[in-house]
């Protein structure tokens, strides 16, 4: 493995990668928790990752909150505090570059399209335009009963489990294990990865499905695929180029 931030090696396998880039009018990028990871938000499985300590089964399924809605918001706003006080890192704001300069370019079938899991709401802070968020929002409350949608970026220390202004348990804005995706978000999504030139997969274990399926169903489409990744993922076998090491240097570099 490469680390291109510690050991400051030329991109040697990006050659190719930036070229197509350069010549690219469809782009989409999907992103995962790594990409946050140089932000000092926790990614899930690996290295310090959350499911090392926390069982998705007691805190992100609708019956864990229906058990205890309670524990379940207690770890919601810790994530909330902790996302709160991070920053967008250079992955982010390289992945803003690369919408203008994409944008900028004579309309092709696709254009830029970012594709994210996280919840956390740094490509929107980073400048991103467009997030295409299938994991859905951490900013985002949904209330059980009623169906109120609101958003209030601060976090909730007061009463836990919050209520909505119906006086019903409000729940967090996000996708859990069990539940299916947004349908415009997933239709969107989908729709871009079958028309466009190259497909970047950036830190993702691209385990959980379907949104690990999107690179699938691209590449099927005809799409070139690269990963970045620190460690290899079960779509490396698959791509044209896998850069290992973290997405904060290598996005920049790419540049
Ligand atoms: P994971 O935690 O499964 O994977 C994070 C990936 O990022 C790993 O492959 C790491 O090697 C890589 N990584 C870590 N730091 C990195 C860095 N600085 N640069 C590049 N890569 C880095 O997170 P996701 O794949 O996003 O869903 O997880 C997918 C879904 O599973 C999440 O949306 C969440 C989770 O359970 C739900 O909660 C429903």
């Amino acid at each position: 493995m490469r680390d291109f931030a510690a050991a400051a090696q030329p991109l040697t396998d990006a050659g190719g990668l930036r070229e197509a880039l350069r010549a690219a009018t469809s782009l989409v990028v999907l992103t995962g928790a790594g990409i946050s990871a140089e932000s000092g938000v926790p990614t899930f499985r690996g290295t310090g990752g959350l499911w090392r300590n926390y069982s998705p089964e007691e805190l992100a399924t609708p019956e864990a909150f229906a058990r205890n809605p309670r524990l379940v918001w207690e770890w919601y706003d810790w994530r909330r505090q902790v996302i709160y006080q991070a920053q967008p890192n250079a992955g982010h704001q390289a992945l803003v570059e690369l919408e203008h300069r994409i944008a900028a370019r004579p309309p092709g079938e696709g254009g830029f399209t970012l594709v994210t899991q996280n919840v956390d709401g740094l490509h929107d802070r980073a400048g991103s335009r467009q997030v295409l968020k299938l994991h859905g929002d951490i900013w985002l409350t949904r209330c059980t009963v009623c169906g109120a949608l609101e958003r209030n970026e601060y976090v909730l220390l007061k009463e836990l489990p919050p209520r909505c202004r119906c006086g019903c348990v409000l729940r967090p804005g996000v996708v859990w294990f069990g539940e299916t995706l947004p349908a415009a978000e997933w239709e969107r999504a989908s729709q871009a990865c079958a028309r466009t030139q190259v497909i970047m997969v950036v830190g993702t274990s691209a385990v959980v499905y379907p949104a690990a399926g999107l690179a699938e169903l691209a590449r099927a489409a005809g799409a070139r695929l690269a990963i970045i990744n620190l460690e290899p993922t079960p779509l490396d076998s698959r791509a044209d180029w896998v850069l290992s090491g973290k997405a904060g240097a290598i996005l920049p570099a790419l540049l």
